[in-house]
């Protein structure tokens, strides 16, 4: 799939913009803090309804104005155009349209357009916390499977009910055991399809990552749920004093995590630093290759500012490998590499929030 056209008004320090990125490649070049990322944020929530950088959406929105407004035409691979439009406004509020029509759920939204982004916090993915990771797998895989998406919601709006709960009980009591057993059957199919998704991706992973160390390298990547999904009703159960006492859910898949292996050592305890990055490269690319084998098509590829973080080596492997896949790259210079993956492209000047085609 790409994107013929984003049109922004009021987004961050984005007045009014309309820009038609190229089908291949597109370069966003300028200053620091012209909008550039702001550019790529608007296109990631087009995908999934919520930013990358931000929880709160009041963010986005002109520090002067009442609303910011983001419209996307976005092509399928059978020629079918899609229009989607999003209104924040700045008490928090949104709106979304899929060709005119308003969607309800955020749900509606996911697989209109698919996206994957690559940022230099991205390379930090193996030695982050466990939450990094939670989020990496909920992102890529919420873009895939919108069941995945309404358990994930469905399993936090119990969460949270339970924790409220917990802190308002003395000992267990009935509603508790409402919540243990919902949480414990959404849970469980959370953790077979985090199971399945992450099987998935290290299988892709191992076969770039193979590629980018000419074979020197085998990358494996593993699930490590914090609890069987036959045991988690049991476990809840058994933890209740203890939750009762910290007014807090200690066991589930909020608590999930995921291991790196190269050659069967864990990267994040061993790994070399260039270990590590290449493991997280790697396993950027793989999310493209997941989308491309799980939707029939490529997704949309914005890289910002990260192929300065990379060496030579790394870059060529990156650069060659997505060629079919439509890409949004930030760089605040045009060097020898720019040049290279724009050669079938278009370049953008950004600064102070406006854009001016090269
Ligand atoms: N809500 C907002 N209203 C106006 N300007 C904003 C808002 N949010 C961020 N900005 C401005 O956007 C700029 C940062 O844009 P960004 O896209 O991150 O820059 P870069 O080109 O370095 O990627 C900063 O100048 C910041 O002050
Ligand atoms: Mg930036």
């Amino acid at each position: 799939m790409f994107i013929e056209s984003i049109e922004l008004k009021n987004y961050r320090n984005i007045k009014e913009l309309e820009l038609k990125p190229h089908k291949k490649t597109s370069v966003l070049f300028g200053d620091n803090a012209q909008g550039k990322t702001n550019i790529l944020e608007s296109v990631y929530y087009c995908a999934t309804g919520r930013s990358h950088r931000t929880n709160n959406d009041k963010e986005l929105v002109n520090f002067k104005k009442d609303a910011a407004f983001i419209k996307i035409f976005v092509r399928d691979d059978y020629g079918r155009l899609d229009r989607i439009d999003i209104t924040v406004r700045s008490n928090g509020k949104k709106g979304i349209c899929i060709n005119g029509l308003a969607v309800k759920r955020i749900g509606e939204l996911l697989g209109t357009l698919n996206v994957v982004i690559f940022c230099p916090e991205n390379l930090q993915l193996i030695k982050a916390g466990p939450g990094e990771r939670r989020r990496f797998i909920d992102m890529e895989m919420c873009q895939i499977d919108k069941l995945y998406y309404y358990n994930l919601k469905q399993y936090y709006k119990v969460l949270k009910q339970r924790n409220n709960l917990l802190k308002n009980i003395k000992k267990p009591d009935d509603t508790l055991d409402i919540w243990d057993m919902q949480l414990a059957e959404y849970g469980a199919d959370l953790i077979d399809m985090r199971n399945d998704f992450i099987l998935k991706i290290s299988d892709i992973a191992a076969d770039v990552h193979a590629k980018i160390t000419a074979g020197s390298e085998k990358l494996s990547l593993e699930y490590k749920p914090n609890t069987d999904k036959n045991h988690f009703y049991k476990k809840l159960v058994q933890n209740r004093e203890k939750d009762i006492y910290y007014g807090n859910t200690s066991v589930g898949i909020h608590k999930d995590d995921m291991n790196f292996y190269i050659n069967g050592v864990n990267v994040r305890e061993y790994g070399s630093q260039g270990q590590q990055r290449t493991a997280c490269l790697s396993t950027k690319m793989a999310e493209i290759e997941l989308i491309k084998k799980e939707k029939d098509h490529y997704p949309v590829l914005l890289l910002d500012d990260v192929l300065s973080e990379l060496d030579k080596k790394r870059q060529e492997y990156l650069i060659n490998n997505i060629a079919d896949v439509q890409t949004i790259v930030t760089s605040t210079g045009i060097d020898d590499n720019i040049k290279s993956i724009c050669k079938d492209g278009s370049i953008f000047y950004v600064k102070d929030g406006m854009v001016e085609k090269q």
